[in-house]
């Protein structure tokens, strides 16, 4: 196992959910991480969550992935602040699922501003840094980037697109040293499905979610530490992590 004492990290949509865990995972095992979203005041509630004693750290950052400035900003305060750039969890989405017909469609130029074009620029700006110390970039995609339902083609779309970047990106960059890590989460008890702005489909994803054992955020932060703590000839590109209940 590589140790993280001493690893820098970057973790967007770290205000809550699964970045937030893995955020205070990483601090936990010993890395200084930055930690971006747009609520600056959940990030705030980051620091206290890390156990005493631990050598790593949080610093809040304010980012907004869907502008590209704002993600180059993040980066450089992250190596600026911190001297380095080993690991980037580009994880920040939105899940605005609903049919096609009738959609807003403003709620799809926002998911793939977010999920995808966002996590596009996370990869483009962090991307010198990575090669730099032959790190790892870790993107959180989700079990609809495998498989799209009905009610879910933009969400779908968007993270089916996160895959095809990431396994592009992976071929063009592992011979250097850095890898590519999907996770692909199944159900996770977070904010997520709350910003669903179709009331029908969030009473149905509320009931999806009320129905099963969903994992924890931590279940997640523990796959993204497995996969970030394996000797460097280990890549481990793609994690797959559902709730034992959870079929399709
Ligand atoms: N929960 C699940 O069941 C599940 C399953 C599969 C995949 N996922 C994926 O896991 C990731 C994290 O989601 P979550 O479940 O932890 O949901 P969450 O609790 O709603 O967290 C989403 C995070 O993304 C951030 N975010 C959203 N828009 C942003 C923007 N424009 N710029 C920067 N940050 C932004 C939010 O922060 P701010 O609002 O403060 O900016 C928040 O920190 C997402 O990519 C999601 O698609 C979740």
């Amino acid at each position: 196992m590589q140790s993280l004492e001493g690893k820098v990290a970057l973790v967007t949509g770290a205000s809550s959910g699964i970045g937030a865990a893995v955020a205070v995972a990483l601090a936990n095992a010993g890395a200084h991480v930055a930690a971006g979203a747009r609520r600056t005041d959940r990030l705030a509630e980051l620091a206290p969550r890390v156990a005493a004693g631990a050598a790593g750290e949080i610093l809040p950052v304010k980012l907004d992935v869907a502008d590209e400035q704002s993600v180059r900003d993040a980066v450089a305060t992250t190596v600026e602040h911190f001297g380095r750039l080993d690991v980037v969890v580009s994880n920040a989405g939105v899940m605005l699922v609903g049919p096609v017909q009738g959609a807003d469609t403003a709620d799809w130029t926002r998911m793939v501003n977010t999920n995808l074009l966002g996590s596009m620029y996370v990869a483009h700006a962090a991307l010198p840094y990575l090669l730099e110390s032959k790190g790892t970039l870790v993107q959180t995609s989700s079990t609809a980037g495998r498989s799209a339902s009905a009610g879910s083609g933009a969400y779908a779309a968007t993270k089916f697109g996160v895959n095809a970047f990431a396994e592009a990106l992976r071929q063009e960059v592992t011979t250097q040293g850095v890898r590519v890590v999907l996770i692909e989460p199944g159900m996770v008890d977070t904010e997520l499905a709350s910003h669903v702005t179709d009331p029908t489909m969030l009473a149905m994803a509320e009931q999806l979610y009320a129905s099963v054992r969903t994992l924890r955020p931590e279940d997640i932060a523990n796959a993204v530490l497995y996969a970030v703590t394996q000797p460097g000839h280990v890549a481990v590109n793609e994690l797959l992590v559902r709730p034992t209940d959870q079929v399709a």
